[in-house]
C-alpha cells in the first residue's frame, strides 16, 4: 500500500504528498541575497515534477551567517519580494513550501570575520571570533526577524538548520564549543541557544505554521554529539512547539566519518520517531521510489526529504508516482499527450 503520495497534515499546512525537495545551496544569488528568475525556474522545475514541498537551500539570517557571498538572504525587507515568487508559484501549482533558516557560523566563508561558538577553526579556515552572550542574543534575533519575514512571504513552513557543522550544531557539538558560561559544558547550556531561537521563532510565526529543525543526531566522529544528547535535545524542542525533525548526521569536522548506503540515515529518524512519537523525515541517497514509500509506509518516517535525485531529474516525483500506478495531476496537462498513445496529425 502506497503512503507516498497520501497527504499529510501538520499544523495548519497539508502537503499533498510526502516528498520534499531537501535544501540544497545553488550557489545563484547575488551579494545583496535576493532570489532570482533562475532560483524560480530551479524550483518552479521541481515543483512542476510533483513534489508535495520545496523546502529552500540555506537562507541567511544575517550577512556574516552566509556561506558564501552567493547565498540568498532574509534579514532585510527587501530579499522577501524575490524568494515569495517561490511560494506563490508552489501554490499556484498544489505545492508547498518551506524556507530553510541558517547561520553559517564558523563555516562562512563570506567575509574575514567569522563567528562560532569558541575560538577553533574548522579545518584550515581562519579562528573564528568566540561569541559574546550579547552577539548571541543578537542572533537570536535574527533568526526571529528572519521568520517572521519567511511568513510574510507567504511560506507554508520553516526549517530551522540545526546541522552539517553550522552555528548551531556548532554550539551543540563539543567539537566546536568548549565555552564555559551558560552556552557550553553540559548538552542544557550547549542548546540554549537553540531553545532560545526557536522560542523566538515561535513567537514570531502563526500558531498555524509548522516548524521542522534539521537535527544532526549524531557526530559520527569520537568526542562529538551523541545519538542521546540529540534526542534529549529534541524532546525539549518537541515541547517548545517543533513538529518535524528532518534528521541528518555528520559534518562537524570535514568529510563524513560514517558508511554511506540507501537511506543510511533513516534508522536515526526512526528510533526518534519511537523515542519520542514525534514526526520525523529522512534525507540522504534515497533515490528509488521502492525505498522512499517503504520509509513512509512502514511508518519508519513521515516524509523523505530527496536532495541529488531531484537535481538530476526534476520530474523524480512524477516517475515515481507512475511507477507506483498513481496519477499525479499534471501542473500542465498537456504533457499527457507525451505519456498516451501517439497522436499525429499536428
Ligand atoms: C549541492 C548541494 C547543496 C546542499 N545544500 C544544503 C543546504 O543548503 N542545506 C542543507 O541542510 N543541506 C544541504 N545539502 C544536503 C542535502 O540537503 C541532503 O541532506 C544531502 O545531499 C543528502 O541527500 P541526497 O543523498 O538525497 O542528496 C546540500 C547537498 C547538495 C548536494
Amino acid at each position: 500500500m502506497s503512503v507516498l503520495f497520501e497527504p499529510l497534515t501538520i499544523r495548519g499546512m497539508t502537503v499533498p504528498n510526502r516528498v520534499v525537495m531537501s535544501p540544497m545551496l545553488m550557489y545563484m544569488a547575488g551579494p545583496d541575497g535576493t532570489a532570482t528568475d533562475l532560483h524560480l525556474v530551479h524550483y518552479g522545475a521541481r515543483i512542476l515534477g510533483g513534489v508535495g514541498m520545496v523546502m529552500t537551500e540555506v537562507i541567511a539570517v544575517s550577512p556574516d551567517g552566509r556561506i558564501s557571498t552567493s547565498d540568498l538572504g532574509l534579514w532585510e525587507d527587501g530579499q522577501i519580494a524575490g524568494i515569495a515568487r517561490i511560494a506563490e508559484f508552489a501554490h499556484a501549482h498544489g505545492a508547498k513550501a518551506g524556507v530553510q533558516l541558517a547561520h553559517a557560523g564558523r563555516k562562512s566563508t563570506a567575509q574575514e570575520r567569522i563567528v562560532a561558538p569558541s575560538a577553533l577553526p574548522y579545518s584550515d579556515f581562519s579562528v573564528p571570533h568566540a561569541l559574546e552572550p550579547d552577539e548571541i542574543a543578537r542572533i537570536v534575533e535574527d533568526y526571529r526577524a528572519a521568520a517572521e519575514r519567511a511568513v510574510r512571504a507567504g511560506f507554508d513552513c520553516l526549517e530551522l538548520h540545526v546541522a552539517h557543522g553550522y552555528l548551531l550544531h556548532e554550539f551543540l557539538s563539543p567539537i566546536a564549543n568548549t565555552r564555559e558560561d551558560d552556552y557550553g559544558g553540559s548538552i542544557a547550556n550547549r542548546a540554549r541557544i537553540v531553545f532560545e531561537v526557536v522560542a523566538a521563532i515561535r513567537d514570531a510565526i502563526p500558531e498555524s505554521v509548522p516548524l521542522f529543525v534539521r537535527l544532526s543526531a549524531e557526530d559520527v566522529v569520537p568526542g562529538g554529539l551523541t545519538e542521546e544528547e540529540a534526542t534529549w535535545v529534541a524532546s525539549r524542542l518537541v515541547d517548545a512547539g517543533v513538529d518535524l525533525f528532518d534528521i541528518s548526521t555528520g559534518n562537524i569536522t570535514p568529510g563524513y566519518a560514517g558508511t554511506v548506503y540507501p537511506a543510511y540515515q533513516a534508522d536515526h529518524a526512526r528510533r526518534l520517531k519511537d523515542a519520542l512519537g514525534v514526526a520525523t523525515a529522512t534525507v540522504g541517497s534515497v533515490s528509488s521510489p521502492e525505498l522512499a514509500d517503504y520509509l513512509v509506509s512502514s511508518g519508519a518516517v513521515d516524509l523523505v526529504f530527496v536532495g541529488r535525485a531531484l537535481l538530476r531529474d526534476p520530474h523524480w516525483t512524477l516517475h515515481a508516482a507512475k511507477q507506483a500506478g498513481i496519477d499525479l495531476p499534471l501542473a500542465i496537462p498537456t504533457y499527457a499527450r507525451a505519456t498516451g498513445p501517439y497522436e499525429r496529425g499536428f
